[in-house]
């Protein structure tokens, strides 16, 4: 495994990191939870140690399925959680107000069964609460040790620099890959400029960039696949379907061709990977053990 660092301090963590919105199940067309542990187990022995997961990822199955796997080897990984997706009376909202987040913030922290977050990152911006009584209420539990840094995700230029003008946050997440490249335009450079550590998400295109479709799949409308990679759109499918023939020529495995060319760019410091086998998360952490220099047409 390779390994970048937090910015501004040399703690270590890997270049690849373990996706578990897939360990929720529900948005993915079920999970095995034998599956489940056996993937963060795998991930954990491959150097993975960047744990990336949300409350919303099967309504905290994710993060008890991770709280189960790290027990006894806490040391061993940094555990990265969102707040601010939220179910109430079957509907899914977004709310980052300081009430709301100490109400996830403790239930994370018990799912888990740690003391102290190493990564909270708000998951996508709340129109209604202002992004600094957000990062008031984050400074407050860093300050009260319940969480080391300050991260968010799907945030804008703009509210990104809100953001960073009221606390000191370490790391932006977003949806990065050979077929979703918009980040470049501002927000990669800002984070360059800015040392802001570059999460992404994605990159392997939900699966679509792993070549292992040979037609276009269908999937339920709820289907992370369906509804949020829109896998159903002609323009999107067939974008990866060029993709793959080009990236077929390198005659490396899709998926870490995939994952290394994201790896590769300026400021990214960690490339999630959804895994749901032991399997997957052995093929993914493989990429980190060569590098790919490919420079596409922008
Ligand atoms: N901040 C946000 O708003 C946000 C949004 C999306 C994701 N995320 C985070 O980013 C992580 C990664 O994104 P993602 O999981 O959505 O998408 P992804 O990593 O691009 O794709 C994950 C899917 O790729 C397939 N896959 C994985 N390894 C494979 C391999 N070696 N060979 C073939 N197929 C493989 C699996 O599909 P099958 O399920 O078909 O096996 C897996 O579910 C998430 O798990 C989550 O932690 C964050």
């Amino acid at each position: 495994m390779k390994y970048s660092c937090i910015p501004g301090t040399e703690e270590k963590v890997s270049s690849i990191g373990l996706g578990t919105w897939v360990l929720g199940g529900e948005n993915w067309g079920g999970t095995r939870e034998d599956e489940s542990l056996a993937a963060v187990d795998q991930a954990i022995r491959q150097g993975m140690n960047f744990i990336d997961l949300a409350p919303f990822y099967g309504d905290g199955l994710a993060e008890t399925i991770v709280g189960r796997s790290i027990r006894g080897q806490r040391e061993k990984v940094f555990i990265a959680t969102k707040c601010g997706v939220i179910r109430s009376n079957g509907r899914i909202g977004v709310c980052l107000s300081p009430g709301s987040i100490a109400k996830e913030l403790d239930l994370s922290r018990k799912r888990l069964g740690v003391d102290v977050i190493d990564l909270y990152q708000c998951h996508w911006p709340d129109k209604a609460t202002p992004v600094e009584k957000t990062m008031d209420a984050l400074l407050h539990w860093q300050k009260a040790g319940a969480i080391r840094h300050i991260g968010v995700s799907n945030f804008g230029l703009d509210l990104l620099k809100k953001a960073c003008a009221a606390a000191p946050v370490k790391t932006l997440q977003v949806q990065y890959s050979l077929i979703e490249r918009s980040v470049e335009k501002e927000l990669l450079p800002f984070c360059v400029e800015k040392n802001i550590g570059v999460i992404t998400y994605g990159s392997m295109g939900g699966g679509l960039l792993s070549g292992k479709y040979q037609a276009k799949p269908q999937f339920e409308k709820s289907d992370a696949r369906h509804m949020f990679y829109k896998f159903h759109d002609d323009t999107k499918y067939n974008d990866s379907v060029r993709m793959v023939k080009g990236m077929k020529k390198l005659g490396r495995p899709l998926n870490q061709v995939a994952l290394n060319w994201v790896r590769g760019q300026k400021g990214v410091m960690t490339v999630l990977a959804g895994c749901r086998t032991s399997l997957q998360v052995i093929e993914n952490a493989a990429a980190a053990d060569w590098d790919l220099e490919w420079t596409l047409n922008s």
